[in-house]
């Protein structure tokens, strides 16, 4: 016999996801597309290896994500290519590369999938994650960025998350952000100096990183440092102002944060992220704002852009705790045959249900009575077809129904209807996190 290797293992910061806990993740995915395609925005899948010079210029070079963080390689023709760590600048690429702004018009698009960023792993921090995002391109009305928070906040609602704070900041524009610059320096000189290793460099290469700072000794000072929202251009500020009277017209609670500078460069007026006491020191369930200025860097035309992206893990993490998601796929029914006579018409069955959209299971092998019975419980079917001599012959089998037991001979043709009848939620999908179809 050859001897057994080594197991190879998952990737460090990776992890496979497994059901029952897919299914939880299905219908996140299933929520954002229904609440979604309500706020008539459509999906776009954009490529997870893009050029590295992508991510440099808009993300920033000096950013975490890019100056230490990227999964960047060289391709066998020499090209610089990068795991794509976010996907903001890849779809305005496409928007830029399709020219779709010739359309004219404002496009909204999202997506979701895998990212990458070589983080230290840790609960809710992954190497491998997973968003999903979506970008408003061609306005720049204050109105866009309040409906998108609007849709994020329905969202958040159908998936049960109801904890959780709005964190909201504007980060002006080209126009009023170096005259901050200049004075979150000036500040600066009179303290860097007691500060972290990391603000040191930040303070002369990208002050505004200083505010992003996570060590508790530098807190303080940086609590004491100027604050953007008091630079603000009139331009910016009443498209602030607008945004945050909107938010309370429709009344949605923020908190203004104006440390909130984000961890990307390519950010302009409103920038929020939204936090969920549920998930410890990775709190940040999602972040998003607004970027007039990204498709200039990569070479495109003027495009006002807003968006956000879910870290979708955390999501999970967060809902799973609230306790709001159940878990597991409950199957429809299984379906136990007796006696090798019974398993054409016990197959023929499982095969027409299964083509009327039911989950059915059913085994290959015979099998008695109680075994089958002691599957479907670990199923946790909610019925059992039982076929076995008597039934074949009275052409009328046997449909249990598991919580309570009780049973009921039914014509085969019949099942379907039965199982549906009793199955509402199949032909009429509910808001599948809210379970409110009583
Ligand atoms: P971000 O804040 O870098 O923004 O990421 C958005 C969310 O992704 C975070 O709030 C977090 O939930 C999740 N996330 C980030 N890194 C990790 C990680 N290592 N493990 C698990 N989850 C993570 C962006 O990516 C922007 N593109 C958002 C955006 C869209 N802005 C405008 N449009």
């Amino acid at each position: 016999m050859a001897e057994r290797s080594e197991l190879i293992r998952s990737v460090k910061g990776t992890r496979d996801l497994l059901p029952p806990e897919t299914r939880l993740w299905q219908r996140v995915e299933d929520e954002a597309r229904r609440v979604f395609a309500a706020y008539h925005f459509q999906e776009i899948r954009t490529p997870v290896l893009e050029q590295t010079s992508l991510f440099a210029r808009s993300v920033g070079a000096d950013t975490d994500i890019v100056s230490k963080e990227m999964y960047t390689f060289q391709d066998r023709d020499n090209e610089m290519l990068t795991l794509r760590p976010e996907a903001t600048a890849s779809v305005v690429r496409a928007y830029i590369e399709h020219s779709i702004y010739n359309q004219g018009g404002v496009h909204k698009l999202y997506y979701m999938g895998p990212m990458f960023r070589r983080e230290r792993p840790q609960k809710g921090r992954y190497r491998q994650f997973y968003q999903i995002g979506a970008e408003v391109l061609g306005s720049d009305h204050p109105l866009i960025d309040v409906e998108t928070l609007e849709m994020l906040v329905l969202f958040l609602e159908r998936v049960g998350l109801r904890e959780y704070n709005l964190l909201l900041n504007s980060v002006g524009c080209t126009h009023c952000r170096p005259e901050y610059v200049k004075a979150l320096r000036r500040a600066l000189e009179g303290v860097k100096a007691s500060m972290c290793d990391d603000c040191q460099r930040r303070a002369e290469t990208n002050p505004l990183r200083v505010l992003d700072c996570k060590v508790e000794a530098d807190q303080p000072m940086i609590d004491k440092l100027p604050r953007i929202i008091d630079y603000l251009d009139p331009e910016c500020k009443q498209h602030f102002e607008r945004v945050k009277a909107e938010l309370i017209q429709r009344e949605i609670p923020y908190q203004i944060t104006p440390r909130l500078v984000r961890g990307l460069d390519y950010y302009t007026r409103t920038t929020f992220e939204i936090t969920s006491g549920a998930l410890g020191a990775q709190n940040a369930v999602l972040g998003g704002g607004r970027y007039d200025g990204l498709a200039e860097m990569i070479g495109g035309p003027p495009t006002p852009g807003f968006g956000f992206a879910i870290g979708q893990d955390r999501l999970v993490l967060a809902v799973q705790q609230a306790g709001e998601l159940g878990t597991g796929d409950a199957l429809d029914a299984y379906i136990a045959w007796l006696g090798e006579a019974a398993f054409a018409p016990a197959q023929k069955l499982a095969r027409e249900l299964r083509r009327e959209g039911f989950s059915i299971e059913i085994s290959p092998e015979p099998m008695k009575l109680k075994k089958s019975m002691g599957i479907a419980n670990k199923l946790q079917a909610r019925f059992a077809i039982i076929i076995g001599e008597g039934e074949l012959k009275g052409g009328r089998y046997q449909v249990k129904d598991m919580a309570s037991g009780n049973q009921q001979e039914v014509g085969p043709s019949q099942i379907g209807a039965i199982l549906r009848q009793k199955l509402r939620y199949l032909s009429a999908p509910a808001a599948v996190c809210t379970d409110s179809d009583e």
